[in-house]
């Protein structure tokens, strides 16, 4: 952990009783000279820390920016997602960064934010716009000894974890459309787009990426009427640091179920909040368009929809429409 990651650490692990400066150097290993000196360069970034002589320093509140220190102080040292932040402040999208980290080795668990993206992307080939500042827009590598059928298995994970993180950090009850969209009283608020490398039988990576609209407030008039904010739904301003922490927590812990072979247990969070199944849907497949009944996931976490023909068809992606 980097200083500023530690004494982020330290002052929010002190919480309100504050942190004595003698304490908190002895914590970092460093002279109060050095912890003085950090302690000045966040508040130029814009965390407000008050210093007293009764309670020492004291987290009063953090600014809304996406600062990788800060994100690892929030999190648990024994992760793998996350295990190493980069934020960039504009990129093309999070998913080529990774792909390129990929490419050359990087080991899995890295996570790259971007305040703003030029080139964001969304499934389907379709454009994710990315404002700066405005919500979290990052990638993940992964390298999960898994069969390439099985890679739903990690989008199902991710949009359980998501669903999870933003319940906990919000008074919000998100649902989830298969595969990947996470709404909000019906309208959109988080995409994945899970992108993968594969051998025949194996994996070499899969760099999953999550776009979720935390504070966005103007959508473009043809994604008004679909999309919306956590912000917009809860009625209030989220810091995204907060959210975005939560999400790789979750995403950590819901890695290692599937990790563990507990897919079962996942899917069966993953369908309570569903709004998929047991529904009549339409899935359009680039030309081509299936109706049917969504029946159940299978244990790869693809759809079986049952058609109007009788058949189980078995679904690893498309576009869903969901019949009134
Ligand atoms: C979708 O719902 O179609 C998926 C949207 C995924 C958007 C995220 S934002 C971070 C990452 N970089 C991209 O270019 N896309 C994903």
């Amino acid at each position: 952990m980097t200083l500023d990651a530690q004494i982020l650490s330290a002052l929010r692990h002190a919480g309100a009783d504050g942190i004595g400066a003698a304490t908190l150097a002895l914590r970092i290993r460093q002279d109060s000279a050095v912890v003085t000196q950090h302690v000045s360069q966040l508040r130029d970034l814009g965390y407000e820390i008050e210093s007293t002589p009764h309670f020492g320093f004291r987290l009063v509140s953090v600014p809304d920016l996406l600062h990788a220190d800060d994100l690892v102080s929030r999190l648990s040292p024994h992760r793998i997602v996350g295990r190493d932040i980069q934020v960039f402040q504009q990129t093309s999208s999070t998913n080529d960064v990774v792909e390129k980290m990929a490419r050359d080795g990087v080991a899995e668990g890295v996570v790259v934010f971007a305040e703003s993206q030029t080139k964001g992307r969304g499934r389907l080939g379709r454009r994710w716009i990315s404002p700066a500042g405005q919500g979290l827009w990052f990638s993940v590598l992964l390298r999960p000894k898994l069969p390439p059928a099985s890679v739903t298995q990690l989008t199902i994970a991710t949009a359980t974890a998501v669903a999870r993180a933003i319940r906990t950090q919000t008074e919000l009850t998100p649902q989830i459309k298969w595969p990947n969209d996470i709404l909000v009283r019906g309208k959109k608020v988080a995409g994945i787009l899970t992108e993968l490398s594969a051998e025949l039988d194996q994996v070499r990576y899969v760099v999953i990426g999550i776009g979720v609209d935390v504070n966005v407030n103007d959508f473009p008039p043809e994604l008004a009427g679909v999309a919306t904010s956590l912000a917009s739904e809860a009625g209030r301003h989220f810091v995204r640091a907060e959210i975005a922490a939560a999400i790789l927590h979750e995403l950590d812990v819901d890695y290692a179920r599937i990790k563990r072979g507990e897919f079962t247990a996942l899917a069966e969070e993953w369908e309570q909040h569903c709004i998929t199944l047991g529904r009549r849907v339409q899935i359009h497949i680039g030309e081509r368009t299936m109706s049917g009944r969504a029946e159940s996931l299978d244990n790869d976490g693809a759809l079986l929809l049952r058609t109007d023909h009788g058949h189980l068809e078995r679904i690893v992606g498309g576009d869903v429409t969901i019949e009134k």
